[in-house]
């Protein structure tokens, strides 16, 4: 287990699932954690929980909903200054809505906002603090579920056609494009120092499937019997975030803490590079242009 006493790593959606057992573990492992979350009480209580399991007191929080751009703007602002650098972003928080379509605060579409726009516009508000690590990661949490989407740039806010299930696949999909672009842009700009990578934890018993409601909450309820705790669901997190050898490869997808295949037809660079304009343009974020 590598010591990451001087690693400073921030952790979204670390209120719960596999984002708490991230933070846990890598707490475990020495690290300076910062847990960002939407619930002032659930955050509190989680650090509390964390710093009493693991005698690691470098536990901090932050506090954003994802979904709202202005609240990551700040939260940003408030991270930038009271860090010195930041060695590792998981952007893992992410859910999946319900039947009706619901929009943000900014009038986007929610799964996109939530799971797709705030982890894209947090990515480049934090990259210059990221380049001040020496070997710094960004680890996106996607899902094997991208390979349920229907994925479009003509309709991103889902206007004309919307399913909880698509969508949430899409933004999914959406995780691994964002991270392959920032890969191919980070390399563009002669920044060694940046990896991303992205991954799928497995089918792991969270509370994920629960804000959806109806059948995909109960069928998300009558598996978790069969699935992953979040500490496995964990594990190709913590590998991307840690690992020596994972630290060589940026752009990468992995499952089981192992490089595999997107198939995917939408994925070409072309339709990347134009996510990553349209992201642009919907947060006010133009970034490694
Ligand atoms: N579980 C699976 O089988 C599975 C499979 C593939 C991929 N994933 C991915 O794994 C990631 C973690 O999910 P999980 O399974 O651990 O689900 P979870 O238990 O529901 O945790 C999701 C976390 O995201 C946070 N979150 C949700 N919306 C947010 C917002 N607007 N702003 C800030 N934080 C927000 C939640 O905060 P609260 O605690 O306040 O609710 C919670 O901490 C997600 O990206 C999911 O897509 C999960």
């Amino acid at each position: 287990m590598p010591d990451l006493r001087d690693k400073i790593i921030l952790i979204t959606g670390a209120t719960s699932g596999i984002g708490k057992a991230t933070a846990h573990a890598l707490a475990g492992q020495g690290a300076h954690v910062i847990l960002l979350a939407r619930n002032r009480a659930k955050a509190a209580r989680t650090r509390q929980e964390i710093i009493d399991a693991t005698g690691n007191p470098h536990v901090d929080t932050a506090l954003a909903d994802l979904s709202v751009l202005q609240q990551v703007r700040d939260v940003a602002a408030e991270i930038n200054a009271q860090y010195p650098r930041l060695d590792v972003l998981i952007n893992n928080a992410g859910l999946m809505f319900g039947a009706a379509r619901e929009v943000s605060a900014d009038g986007y579409e929610m799964t996109l906002a939530t799971n797709h726009l705030g982890p894209f516009l947090l990515t480049g508000l934090l990259l210059d603090l990221l380049r001040r690590s020496p070997a710094a990661r960004v680890v996106n949490v996607a899902s094997g579920a991208y390979r349920f989407s229907r994925p479009t740039l003509d309709d991103l806010q889902s206007v004309r056609s919307y399913h909880p299930l698509w969508e949430y696949g899409t933004t999914k999909l959406f995780n691994i494009m964002f991270t392959q672009e920032l890969a191919r842009r980070l390399r563009g700009h002669g920044i060694a120092n940046v990896v991303a990578n992205a991954l799928h934890p497995g089918a792991v018993a969270t509370g994920y499937g629960s804000q959806s409601g109806g059948w995909l909450a109960l069928a998300a309820q009558l598996g978790r019997p069969f699935m992953l705790s979040p500490e496995k669901g964990a594990e190709t997190s913590i590998f991307l975030a840690t690992d020596a050898r994972a630290g060589t490869v940026s752009g990468g997808y992995f499952a089981k803490k192992k490089a595999v295949p997107v198939n995917s037809r939408f994925n070409t660079p072309e339709n990347a590079r134009r996510l990553w304009e349209l992201s642009e343009q919907l947060t006010g974020m133009p970034f490694l242009p």
